[in-house]
Formats: C-alpha cells, sequence, structure tokens
C-alpha cells in the first residue's frame, strides 16, 4: 500500500515503525515528519492542516490510505477533503472531531447516548461558575471548552485558583465545571468505521511533569501497556474491554452516526475506573500519544488492514485485533523548560548506543537533522519504548536506554510503570 501519514511526532513515527513491520513493501510518506521518522518513511514538504494540498499530494502520489496522527488536520477538514475526492482517510470529519474539540459536544452526545461521565455545568458567568464549583465541592475541576492542549484543564483544591481559571478562560467563551471523578485513569483506543468500533488494548499514561505524579500537566511523559491490575478489578482486559466497548464506545459512535456526523477513524477514550463504575473523563479524535508508542507494538495484525478497513468501511468483517502478552513502556525525554518554555536547539546524542539495548526501539517526538547533527525542537523530544516479558525487564531495558541518551538539561520521569504488578 502506498500510506501517507500526517503529523510529526512520536505518535506518528510509532504509526510509521508499525506499518514497516508488517512484511510487506509498503510505500511510505509523511508530512511534514522529523528527523527519526525520515528514516522510516519519504519524509514530504507538506502542509498537514491544508485539505487541498494533502488531496493534491494524494492524488499526484497515488495514495491508498491517508492516515491522519494529531487533532489539528481533522479540525481544518483535511478529512472531509480527502473523502470528498474519493481517498481513503483515517481520521473523523471535522464536525465528528468536536468530539474532542468541544467538551460541551462531547457531554451532549455522552447524555444522548447514555454513556456514563461526570455530572458537568457550562458556565456563561463567573457567578453560574461559582454556583457549581460550590455545588461539587473540591477537588474543583474547571475546563475550557475548546482547544487548549492540556492547558484548559485545572483541578485543584484551592477554591480561588478554581475560580480564577474559569474567570480567565471566560472571556472566550463558557466554561465546563465537573464533579471530580476519582480513580485510576485509562486511555482505550478504538478504530471507528463510522459504524462498528474494535477495541485495541489498554494503556496507562503519566500526565505530571515529575515523578510522584507531581507538577504541571504535560502531553505526556510516559506509557505503559497492558495494565494487568485491570485483571483484579474486572476478572481480565478482555471483561474491562467489552464492557467499555458495549457502554462507551458503541453507543457514542452510533450516536453520532444518527446525528449525520460519523465518525472515522480513532475513537481515544478517556476513563476513570471510579468506585461507582467506569465514567468518561474526555474523548480525543486521534491516537494519544505517547499511549501509541505502547499499544502498537504489541498489536499482532498488520495495522495497514485494520486502517483500511475502517477508512472504508469493512471492520465488522475483520476479527477483533490480537495483542502480544509482551509489555511495553515508554519513556519520554523532554528538553529543559518544557511545558512552559521547553528550549530548542540543542544537540541530541547516544542514540545509537540507547537503541542497542535489547528490546528497545525510539520514537522520535521533535528532532531535526542540522549540519549531519541531530537537534532538539521541540518539547518533548523522544519516546523511548522497552519491550520486555515483564515490566521489571521493560523498565530494566528503557531506562538502560534513556541513560545513554545525551540532552543538555533534558528532562524525564522515573517512575513510570513503577510498582505495577506483575500479571
Ligand atoms: P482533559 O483535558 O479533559 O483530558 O483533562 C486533563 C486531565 O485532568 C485528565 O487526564 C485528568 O487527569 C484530569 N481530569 C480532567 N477532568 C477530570 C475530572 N472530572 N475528574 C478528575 N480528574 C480530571
Ligand atoms: N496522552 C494524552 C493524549 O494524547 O491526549
Amino acid at each position: 500500500m502506498r500510506i501517507l501519514v500526517l503529523g510529526s511526532g512520536a505518535r506518528e513515527h510509532a504509526i510509521l515503525l508499525a506499518l514497516r513491520s508488517e512484511q510487506t513493501d509498503h510505500v511510505l510518506f509523511a508530512a511534514p515528519g522529523n528527523a527519526g521518522i525520515a528514516r522510516d518513511a519519504t519524509v514530504v514538504a507538506l502542509e498537514p492542516d491544508d485539505p487541498a494540498a494533502v488531496t493534491e499530494f494524494a492524488n499526484a502520489e497515488r495514495i491508498d490510505l491517508v492516515v491522519i496522527g494529531p487533532e489539528a488536520p481533522l479540525i481544518a477538514g483535511v478529512a472531509d477533503t480527502l473523502r470528498d475526492h474519493g481517498i481513503p482517510v483515517f481520521g473523523p470529519s471535522k464536525a465528528a472531531a468536536a468530539l474532542e474539540g468541544s467538551k460541551a459536544f462531547a457531554k451532549r452526545i455522552m447524555d444522548a447516548a447514555g454513556v456514563p461521565t461526570g455530572r458537568a455545568v457550562r458556565a456563561h458567568t463567573l457567578d453560574e461558575a461559582a454556583g457549581a464549583i460550590d455545588e461539587f465541592g473540591a477537588p474543583h475541576v474547571v475546563k475550557a471548552d475548546g482547544l487548549a492542549a492540556g492547558k484548559g484543564v485545572i483541578v485543584t483544591n484551592d477554591r480561588a485558583a478554581a475560580l480564577a481559571h474559569a474567570a480567565a478562560y471566560l472571556p472566550g467563551g463558557p466554561v465546563l465545571v465537573e464533579e471530580f471523578l476519582a480513580g485510576p485513569e485509562v486511555s482505550l483506543f478504538f478504530l471507528s468505521d463510522g459504524d462498528f468500533v474494535l477495541p485495541l488494548s489498554p494503556a496507562q499514561d503519566f500526565k505530571r511533569l515529575g515523578d510522584g505524579d507531581l507538577g504541571p500537566n504535560t502531553g505526556g511523559m510516559g506509557a505503559y501497556s497492558p495494565l494487568p491490575w485491570l485483571t483484579e478489578r474486572f476478572g481480565g482486559e478482555d471483561a474491562f474491554v467489552d464492557l467499555v466497548t458495549r457502554e462507551v464506545a458503541q453507543p457514542v459512535i452510533r450516536q453520532l452516526d444518527a446525528e449525520g456526523t460519523p465518525f472515522i477513524g480513532l475513537l481515544y477514550a478517556g476513563l476513570i475506573l471510579t468506585e461507582q463504575g467506569v465514567k468518561v473523563i474526555e474523548f480525543n479524535a486521534r491516537f494519544g500519544d505517547p499511549e501509541t508508542q505502547v499499544v502498537l507494538p504489541r498489536l499482532v495484525d498488520p495495522l495497514s488492514e485494520l486502517l483500511l478497513a475502517a477508512a472504508s468501511g469493512h471492520l465488522e468483517e475483520l476479527p477483533r485485533p490480537a495483542f502480544a502478552d509482551a509489555v511495553a513502556v515508554t519513556v519520554v525525554v523532554a528538553s529543559e523548560g518544557y511545558p512552559a518554555a521547553p528550549i530548542v536547539g540543542r544537540a541530541v546524542t547516544g542514540l545509537d548506543a540507547a537503541a542497542s539495548v535489547s528490546g528497545v526501539h525510539i520514537a522520535h517526538a521533535a528532532t531535526a537533522e542540522r549540519n549531519g547533527e541531530l537537534i532538539a525542537t521541540g518539547g518533548r523530544v523522544l519516546s523511548v519504548v522497552g519491550l520486555g516479558t515483564t515490566f521489571a525487564e521493560a523498565r530494566d531495558r528503557v531506562y538502560r536506554a534513556v541513560d545513554e541518551i545525551a540532552l543538555e538539561g533534558s528532562q524525564h520521569r522515573t517512575d513510570i510503570a513503577a510498582g505495577v504488578i506483575e500479571r
């Protein structure tokens, strides 16, 4: 297949590595890609958010499938234009992608579909926000409605800070005040063809910058998959996945279809396992980063067939994707100053030594080549992935590899998947 992947992060590199690992002769393109992606695909200078440019390229290169990594091209309507031109695309329309971009839209769809989620109030004034903050009590959760790249959410015990957050976002439109949901967080991905869903294997993401879940929220500092502790609670991973498929993913996809906004692509369910059951805290309309880096290396079935079946409405004909028993742990190496003000342009070395550790590979998140040297070009620079038969082994491998990497001032967490009890 001739496949174009849009995006430039470790998620896109993980998608390309999974396609590359299939024993077929795919021709892979990436736009805009990064220095690591350039080793596994032909990188093209193409504006990924420009529907006409992407469509023109796909036609000229006879692309069989376009896979959209990040949210921005979805919001720009790239999937809509490709679909209008009959080009198979894995990624929802602009209207369906509002499931991620508009928390109010997501809440309405969940209500209509009967999907369990926390209570929420859409506040248009500071008085309304204060009323809801007091009604729900601490910890307080206040969210901007719309794109804020993870920065739009505050979870705090400080009422004044919650109010200040609401006040900061209110000029831009209503804010969402939510009931705090207590419990472990799980990311579960579903492939959707607009009508039918197939689940992937669950993962857990570490969103805070520092060890012990301290410090600011980030795009994600690490992840692991599978989640052996689901067995104790649900009798097994499959039972958990079945439950979420039945009660969350399938109803949401059916509701979107019924409303004339079919969702074709990756439905990312962000879940909290509360004492009262599994509840949704958010949906994303794309693969998660860094969860993708630990889910896809465990996928046994060819990714290209799954994505193409979703893009062309044939998912129901496929069996549920199978996953290896191997466990995967990824640790993100980030630039100094991330997430507030990452320092970019510094040299990154030691990747060959890192990648030579048994069971380790590296997905590039933000790298470029300058005068033959690899440099960091963003906040999250690398996603180092370790595979193993146990978490102890995968962790040992990934951290040995991280220790080989040199980037002045870099940051990483040392507790990714620490304390996971083996099956
Ligand atoms: P979001 O942007 O909605 O994904 O929120 C970012 C993070 O804030 C989530 O991954 C959770 O860790 C936390 N969070 C968001 N909403 C809630 C909630 N209602 N209860 C508890 N934690 C939440
Ligand atoms: N890992 C969180 C996200 O991709 O949104």
